[in-house]
């Protein structure tokens, strides 16, 4: 029984971190975290990049937002979005940068603007 559990959650581990995409990065480099729109959606500028815990990118119709901790490092360029690649460039990597990124896209729902999904990327820091 608990070995059947232990195999189910095995599998289900196995499934989860093939998706992920994984980028290293040196201290002190400028990291490159990769994303791209699907030929389905029409082209947006309107985007945001976040971790489990703050916003790190965003472009709405209002502004652009840079999370605090990301002030001056981290943009996309505009000319790219219009092409689908929605990478996120971050410069001056740090240890803490290290983490999971996922990207979102703004979309209207009826009079509302909400976030879809778009990619999941995870970043390695080495010195
Ligand atoms: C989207 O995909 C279709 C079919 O795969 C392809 O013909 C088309 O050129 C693609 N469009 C873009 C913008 O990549
Ligand atoms: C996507 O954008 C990033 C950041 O600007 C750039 O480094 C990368 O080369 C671009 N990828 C493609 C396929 O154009």
């Amino acid at each position: 029984m608990g070995s059947v559990t232990f195999l189910y959650i095995y599998i289900i581990w196995l499934i989860t971190s093939v998706g992920a995409q994984v980028i290293s990065a040196r201290v002190g480099s400028t990291a490159v975290l990769p994303c791209e729109l699907s030929n389905t959606s029409k082209p947006t500028v309107y985007i945001q990049w976040r971790t489990d815990f703050a916003v790190v990118f965003e472009r709405t119709r209002r502004n652009l937002y840079q999370g605090e901790r990301y002030t001056g490092r981290v943009y996309v360029p505009e000319k790219q979005l219009l092409k689908g690649n929605c990478s996120l460039v971050l410069k001056n990597v740090w240890f803490d940068d290290a983490g999971v990124y996922y990207s979102y896209l703004f979309v209207k729902r009826r009079k509302r603007s909400v976030t879809r999904f778009i990619q999941r990327v995870e970043l390695e820091v080495y010195g």
